[in-house]
């Protein structure tokens, strides 16, 4: 009895998905059947939007430079055709939109601005982790205004519209030693692709290291002793965001090199201040004379060169 009843639930279900998905369907093929009325009658009742839009690329080009008759619809590029929705405008099958309250699918959505856009920057934004968090073009772009001076976004400029969703890293940039980022002299984009990338995450490069070197180039070596964990990964020992330690570090020093370096010739116990007797010889006072590993620049007091050595005697970075 029971697992009848459970079938004929399932049954249920199954029938009512269907029709689901058979009301989505016509309601797209609603809009198919539509046609082109042209920009004018879009403005008859879209004023204050056209006002805003006439400021930017798409407008400028698309008005007086279409290079094809999809470009010289205007408003209806990139909404569809909206002779059924001038006539229903509540019914919101009868025009593509792109705010997240009128509910286009993303897909739908993607489609309109990539049947101009594929490849290129985008070439790998299929599959992209934005793509696959359902992001749409729309949540950085808001082409029906000019709010940034380049790129359509929505807000001023490319950091404030990657910070609106990604508060993490907003914070992690205004930590005491940080990436010049929120003094304006660079952007999320000069790292990362928000559009899709081969290399994790949206990374502009084939690898963090190589994001690293195109500022940095000094870094790249080759040095006659190089310093495996370097050459590895420049965040094996800096955050690329920011840091509450010195130059961006992943942890103060001497503790960052002790992590790795337990058992050097060196005590090969954690150093740290209240292992020094203070000027009265007490050893357990505890961050009177400071030993040199640890004071200042800790283990660097002596291997300067912590990037690698071009020195014939430099192997352990001492000069
Ligand atoms: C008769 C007046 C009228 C005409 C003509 C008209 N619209 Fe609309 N449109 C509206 C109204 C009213 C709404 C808002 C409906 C709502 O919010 O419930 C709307 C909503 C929209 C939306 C969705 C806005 C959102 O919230 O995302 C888009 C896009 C749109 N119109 C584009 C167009 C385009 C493109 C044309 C020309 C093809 C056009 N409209 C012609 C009245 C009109
Ligand atoms: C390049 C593609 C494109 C063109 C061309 C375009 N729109 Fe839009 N439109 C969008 C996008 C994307 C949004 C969503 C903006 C946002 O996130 O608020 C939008 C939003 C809208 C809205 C909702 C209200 C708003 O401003 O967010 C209306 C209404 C609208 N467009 C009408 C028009 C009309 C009328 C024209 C022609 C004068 C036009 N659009 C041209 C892409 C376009
Ligand atoms: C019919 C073709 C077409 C469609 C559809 C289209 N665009 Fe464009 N887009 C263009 C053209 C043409 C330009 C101007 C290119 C240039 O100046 O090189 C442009 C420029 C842009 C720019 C750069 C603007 C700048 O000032 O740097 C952005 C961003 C953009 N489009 C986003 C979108 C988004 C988002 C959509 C979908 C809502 C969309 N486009 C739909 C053709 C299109
Ligand atoms: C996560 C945010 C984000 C998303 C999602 C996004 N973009 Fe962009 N887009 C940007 C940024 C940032 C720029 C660079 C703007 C600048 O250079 O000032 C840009 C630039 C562009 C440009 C102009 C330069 C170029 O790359 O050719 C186009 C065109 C464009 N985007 C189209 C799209 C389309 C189409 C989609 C959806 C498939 C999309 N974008 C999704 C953030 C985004
Ligand atoms: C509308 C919200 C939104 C905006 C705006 C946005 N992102 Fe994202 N981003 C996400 C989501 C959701 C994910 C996937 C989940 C996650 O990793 O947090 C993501 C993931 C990422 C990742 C990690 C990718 C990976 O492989 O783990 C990077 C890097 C990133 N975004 C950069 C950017 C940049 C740069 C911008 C601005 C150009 C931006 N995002 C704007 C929502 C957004
Ligand atoms: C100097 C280059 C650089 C800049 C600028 C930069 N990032 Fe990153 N970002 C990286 C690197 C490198 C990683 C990978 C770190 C790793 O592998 O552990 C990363 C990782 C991420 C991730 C993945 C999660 C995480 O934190 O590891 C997100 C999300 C992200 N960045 C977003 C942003 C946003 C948003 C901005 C702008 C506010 C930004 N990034 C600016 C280099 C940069
Ligand atoms: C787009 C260029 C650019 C990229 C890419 C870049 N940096 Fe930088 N970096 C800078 C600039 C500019 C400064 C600030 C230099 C200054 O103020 O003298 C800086 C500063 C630093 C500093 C020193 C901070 C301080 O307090 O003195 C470190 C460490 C650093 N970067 C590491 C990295 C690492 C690791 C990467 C790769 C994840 C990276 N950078 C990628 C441009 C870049
Ligand atoms: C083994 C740990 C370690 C690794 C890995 C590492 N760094 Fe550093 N880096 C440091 C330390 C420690 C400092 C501070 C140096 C100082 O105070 O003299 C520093 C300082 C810097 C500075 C600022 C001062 C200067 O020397 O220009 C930059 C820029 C920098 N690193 C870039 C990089 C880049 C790029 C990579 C990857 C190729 C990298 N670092 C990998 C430990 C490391
Ligand atoms: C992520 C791990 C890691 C970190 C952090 C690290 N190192 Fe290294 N270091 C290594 C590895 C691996 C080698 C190569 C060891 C080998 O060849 O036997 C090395 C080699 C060295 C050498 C040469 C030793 C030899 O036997 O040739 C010195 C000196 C050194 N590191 C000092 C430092 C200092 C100082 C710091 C902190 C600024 C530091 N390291 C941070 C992993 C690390
Ligand atoms: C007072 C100077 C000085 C300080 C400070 C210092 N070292 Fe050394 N370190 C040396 C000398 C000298 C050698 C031996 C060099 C040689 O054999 O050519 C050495 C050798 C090493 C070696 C090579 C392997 C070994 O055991 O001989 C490593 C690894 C190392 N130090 C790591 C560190 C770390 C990690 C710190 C910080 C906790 C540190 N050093 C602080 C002077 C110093």
């Amino acid at each position: 009895m029971k697992i009848i009843q459970h079938s004929m639930v399932r049954l249920g279900l199954f029938a009512l998905a269907l029709l689901f998905c058979l009301a989505g369907r016509s309601a797209l093929a609603q809009q198919d059947q539509a046609n082109y009325i042209g920009e004018k009658k879009c403005i008859e009742c879209h004023k204050q939007e056209n006002s805003h839009f006439s400021h930017t690329a798409h407008a400028k080009v698309f008005r007086l430079n279409p290079r094809n008759e999809n470009e010289s619809r205007v408003c209806e590029t990139c909404h569809g055709p909206g002779s059924l929705h001038a006539k229903s405008t509540k019914d919101k099958n009868l025009i593509i939109g792109y705010t997240k309250e009128w509910g286009t699918p993303v897909e739908k959505q993607q489609e309109q601005c990539l049947t101009c856009h594929k490849g290129g920057n985008r070439m790998h934004w299929d599959g992209s982790a934005h793509a696959n968090n359902k992001i749409s073009c729309s949540d950085c772009h808001n082409p029906m205004a000019k709010f940034s001076a380049k790129g359509l976004l929505k807000k001023a400029s490319i950091t404030e519209t990657c910070q609106t969703c990604h508060q993490q890293q907003r914070a992690e940039f205004m930590k005491r030693s940080h990436m010049p980022l929120p003094e304006g002299k660079m952007s999320c984009e000069d790292c990362h692709n928000p559009h899709g990338t081969t290399t994790r995450p949206l990374l502009k490069a084939d690898s963090v290291n190589d994001i690293c070197y195109s500022c940095h180039a000094e870094k790249r070596g080759p040095f006659l002793w190089e310093h495996a964990p370097v050459r590895e990964n420049c965040v094996n020992c800096h955050h690329p965001h920011g840091s509450n330690h010195d130059k961006l570090l992943q942890a103060a020093r001497p503790y960052l090199c002790q992590q790795c370096h337990a058992n050097t010739n060196h005590p090969s116990a954690f150093y740290n201040a209240s292992q020094f007797p203070n000027a009265a010889g007490n050893p357990l006072a505890g961050g009177g004379v400071l030993n040199s590993r640890v004071m200042g620049r800790a283990c660097q007091n002596c291997h300067a060169q912590i990037h690698g050595s071009n020195h014939p005697a430099g192997a352990r970075f001492q000069r």
